[in-house]
């Protein structure tokens, strides 16, 4: 093999250094340098054809549009976080903690893609490990290729020799480009593979989908260091006690960034929920104290949540406040207002938060239906099943206004809701254009005389 050339650079000012340093000459940092490929063989660049050297600059106007014609999955979901359909060329990166099912939802599509030729790599798992998953979503494709293979070289050898429409590595953390030196999974390998996924991709004009895994502080491969390489970024989340995960837009080129897609996990791989509003709200006949229904937003898409609060005597000596999906500086803000303003004693409760479904809310609309449920089970008085609640609560007890308020109220009249508590300063909002009793309240206290 050709010489390859490599420096060490500083993450931090961007420094080049012949040799790894501990602490940046420049900026002093520490533990900053990253090795990086500066010049590669000329066997490689022939593949590599850059972009930008057919022509010079051209004006804007005169280019041609081209429209590009996305490649609809059977997943609707997918396309729709990914903005309606799989952009041909693009570099997709979809994060999530170990175990949550991105490996189970790259499959699932890969097969349900039917006459489309599918390249799946996988660094993790052998042929028979992912044949027996196959086994399990029970769809049949002829087209889809498996590969174990971890050289990114070989993999994008096998590729040029396939042919494939659409590429799926999992994951990016077990490939190794053999220009760079250090192992697996560190920064400089990671960088430098994407670099040669996204290179591919550009040209040949095929979707890539590459697998991250997420790190415990919650970043993709380390320091964001892929964000910006690739076109689009899907976080794969939720509880894994729970069934239902949530796929979510951080960053896309090629549509709007708050997008959702819902899942359910099934003993034969996910489950498109398309109607999730449906789901997550128990149908409870004998009415029971502490439940209410919030109208909140995940992304663009209304979702109505349960929320349920215990309200108890502490029998030990220092009250308990515990909270499951909900968080627990909001719920003490949240008492705090009561204590003060509503003149509520809590100071000797326990008190406990769940959100239904495994799901975290951090919609600040879902505040007026913790108060709901709190002061339900404080009064130990139900609320009828058939109301729910939209707005912010804020320090003095006002009920705020939130966005996207009609198509909250729209979502709630069409699971047949008949009363929506929301803010009186909603504005643009008549009862005339809806079916559903619009409740307007202005303060926490004006919710307690309305609801009891
Ligand atoms: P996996 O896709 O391997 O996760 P990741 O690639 O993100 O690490 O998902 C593994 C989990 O999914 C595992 O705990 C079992 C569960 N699972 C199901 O419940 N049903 C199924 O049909 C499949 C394939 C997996
Ligand atoms: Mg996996």
């Amino acid at each position: 093999m050709a010489k390859v050339k490599t420096r060490f650079y500083c993450q931090s000012c961007g420094v080049e250094s012949a040799k790894w340093v501990g602490k940046c000459p420049s900026c002093n940092e520490w533990n900053t340098f990253v090795e990086e490929v500066v010049t590669k063989p000329e066997s490689n660049k022939k593949t590599t054809t850059g972009l930008s050297t057919k022509h010079g600059p051209i004006i804007l106007a005169d280019v041609e549009a081209q429209e590009q014609s996305r490649v609809i999955s059977p997943d609707n979901e997918l396309n729709r976080v990914l903005g309606g359909g799989i952009v041909p060329g693009s570099l997709v990166l979809i994060g999530g903690e170990p175990g949550i099912g991105k490996s189970t939802l790259m499959l699932q599509i890969a097969i349900q893609l039917q006459g489309t030729k599918i390249a799946y790599v996988s660094g993790e798992e052998s042929e028979q490990q992912i044949k027996m998953r196959a086994d399990r979503i029970g769809i049949k494709n002829q087209d889809c290729y498996l590969m174990t293979e971890t050289s990114t070289d070989k993999i994008l050898k096998y590729f040029n020799k396939i042919k494939p429409e659409l590429c799926i590595i999992d994951s990016i953390q077990t490939l190794r480009s053999p220009y760079i030196e250090s192992t697996a999974g560190s920064v400089s390998q990671i960088r430098e593979c994407a670099g040669e996924f996204q290179r591919y991709a550009k040209e040949s004009n095929i979707p890539v989908f590459l697998i991250g895994h997420i790190t415990k502080d919650g970043n993709i491969a380390g320091p964001k260091i892929l964000e910006h390489i690739v076109d689009t970024v899907l976080q794969f989340e939720g509880d894994r006690h729970h069934t239902y995960r949530l796929l979510r837009t951080i960053k896309n080129r090629f549509g709007s960034a708050s997008e959702i897609g819902i899942y359910e996990m099934q003993q034969d791989g996910l489950r498109q929920v398309s109607n999730p509003s449906e789901l997550l709200i128990t149908q409870n006949k004998n009415h029971l104290s502490g439940i209410s229904i919030a109208a909140t937003m995940e992304g663009l898409r209304p979702l109505l949540i349960e929320t349920q609060a215990l309200v108890s005597k502490a029998v030990y000596g220092t009250p308990q406040r515990s909270t499951t999906g909900f968080d627990l500086r909001r719920l003490h803000m949240l008492l705090a207002v009561l204590e003060k303003r509503c003149g509520f004693r809590l100071g000797d409760k326990d008190i406990f938060i769940n959100i239904a479904g495994g799901l975290k809310v951090e919609d600040p609309s879902i505040d007026l239906s913790i108060i709901a449920s709190l002061l339900s089970s404080l009064e130990d008085v139900a609320i009828p099943s058939n109301h729910c609640f939209a707005g912010e609560v804020g320090l003095s007890g006002e009920v705020r206004t939130i966005a996207r308020i009609d198509q909250r109220i729209l979502e709630a009249e069409k699971l047949g809701f008949e009363k929506i508590y929301i803010s009186a300063n909603t504005k643009g909002i008549t009862q005339s254009k809806f079916n559903i009793e619009l409740e307007e309240i202005t303060t926490v206290e004006e919710l307690f005389r309305s609801l009891f």
